[in-house]
């Protein structure tokens, strides 16, 4: 591109009223303006107009989720967390079998969501990069992927792993795994794709903000991205021609997360299900968790800034919080699913989000806003619940299955997250019959063990397990 614009980007910006963004083009060198340009035709500027002009939170629901939430009830496609009577025992056994059976068939891949930001947390690398074991200090990119290493081993098949990035971490993501060896899986195996981008627009006036003079303001364009990131690296396909039919899909914060859990699997499959969700039962009804609902028959998600309190807090004839079914944002998803969504073009709808974003001045200077002046929009992957025929509500316990690192300190921080882990192993051995100290560091490598059963069966129990625990294959 030369001194001037191209002419049909200029038309266009004009026809949006987004011309501003072109203010410093003249002073640009030439990868500035490839940067800009090739930004400008990434994004669509009617989708940007339409989601502007639409005030709702969820630009493109008719109905606001506040007034849905008044006719949902708890899902009624449920399987409750085992209790220890016979019953239980013989149905998480026999879905246990099933779901090993699925794994040792080849038929299961896995989903990774590794393209958020992390701002909460303010790691200056990729989230999944951080160091969470509490002895080993090993990453939560290896903690997930050595579990899909070990299931693959002990099936005796492999399991592709799709890691989805973005912009912001895709590179450094793609050198990390690189780096460790893609943690003993086969690179054949682990398939990166990336997310798109959403600009962010200003508050008050709905315009494009500049990051730079050269540069919009591009954010990821939320984990339901997810969808058309894979159909534009054609994985979909992929999976079919690897005879892959279910998807374990989970989010990379969370290192208590039963990555292919074959229970889970099992469960999914016996039901029939198109689309499964692992809960929790949720601490209180404050908690900021999104909850597993049935409106008008579909199970579905209402992310808690959408519940009002009101509702959230609920009870049963039992005193239960009616509402107790808290996402883990852990799924399993048919193949078949996500095949029909992306046939059928199904776009989900974006969601607004006001946070604080930096932007370059009329005056040409950056300016770090101290109030919220942007919005953001994201899709959220769980907004394919209601269009799934036939879905599953699996039920885990919270201190077994999720602990997600979000934030500095605090709840969920990485300290709260790394005793979680530490508390979860040190019960596995003590179901092995070992004493452990409380407050002990442990830490179980997935290479050695996969769960409290697997553990039993091989543990040493001559050792000393007096200083902090790490257990390794
Ligand atoms: P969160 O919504 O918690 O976002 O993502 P985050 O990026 O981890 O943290 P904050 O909100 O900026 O502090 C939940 C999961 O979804 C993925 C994240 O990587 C994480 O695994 N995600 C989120 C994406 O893959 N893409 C996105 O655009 C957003």
């Amino acid at each position: 591109m030369t001194q001037e614009p191209q002419d049909s980007i200029s038309k266009l910006l004009r026809r949006h009223q987004q011309e501003h963004v072109l203010r410093w083009w003249p002073g640009l060198n030439a990868d500035q303006r490839a940067t800009l340009a090739s930004q400008l035709a990434e994004i669509e500027l009617s989708q940007i107009d339409s989601l502007w002009a639409n005030s709702s939170a969820s630009a493109t629901v008719d109905e606001s989720p506040a007034q849905k939430a008044l006719r949902a009830v708890p899902p009624a496609q449920l399987v409750r967390a085992r209790v220890d009577n016979d019953r239980d025992r013989d149905a998480w056994a026999r879905a246990r079998q099933t779901g090993k059976a699925l794994l040792r068939e080849g038929r299961v891949g896995v989903i990774l969501v590794a393209g958020g930001e992390g701002t909460r947390l303010g790691f200056p690398r990729p989230k999944g990069e951080y160091p969470i074991g509490a002895v080993s200090g090993k990453s939560l990119f290896q903690v997930l992927a050595e579990q899909v290493l070990a299931h693959s081993k002990r099936a005796g098949a492999p399991i592709p792993y799709y890691v989805m990035t973005s912009q912001a971490t895709h590179d450094a993501a793609v050198s990390f795994f690189a780096a460790h060896g893609h943690f003993g899986l086969a690179a054949d195996d682990v398939h990166f794709f990336r997310q798109g981008n959403m600009p962010a627009v200003d508050r008050n006036s709905g315009r494009l903000l500049l990051s730079a003079k050269h540069a919009l303001a591009l954010s990821p364009d939320g984990h339901g991205g997810l969808l058309q990131a894979l159909e534009r690296a054609h994985l979909l396909e992929d999976m079919r021609r690897r005879g892959i039919d279910l998807l374990f899909y989970h989010q990379i914060d969370n290192p208590l997360a039963r990555v292919c859990d074959p229970a889970f699997l099992g469960f999914h499959v016996e039901r029939d299900s198109e689309v499964s969700t692992k809960v929790v039962a949720k601490l209180n009804s404050e908690e900021k968790m999104g909850v597993l609902v049935d409106v008008d028959g579909k199970t579905q998600i209402i992310e808690y800034s959408d519940l009002p309190a009101e509702i959230a807090a609920r009870r049963n004839a039992q005193e239960e919080l009616l509402h107790w079914a808290g996402s883990t944002a852990m799924h399993i998803f048919n193949r078949t699913f996500l095949e029909r969504l992306s046939t059928q073009q199904t776009g989900l709808p974006f969601h607004r989000a006001v946070k604080k974003v930096s932007f370059i001045d009329d005056a040409g200077q950056l300016v770090e806003p101290t109030v919220e002046n942007a919005i953001k929009y994201e899709r959220f992957v769980f907004d394919v619940l209601p269009l799934a025929e036939r879905s599953l509500v699996v039920e885990a316990r919270r201190e077994d299955e999720f602990c997600p690192l979000k934030n500095k300190s605090g709840d969920f921080s990485p300290e709260h997250v790394r005793d979680s882990m530490s508390r979860q192993y040190a019960g596995w051995l003590r179901a092995a019959g070992i004493e452990v100290p409380d407050g002990l560091p442990v830490e179980i490598s997935p290479r050695y063990a996969l769960d409290a059963e697997e553990l039993a069966n091989k543990i040493d129990r001559a050792h000393n397990f007096a200083g902090p625990i790490y257990l390794e294959q």
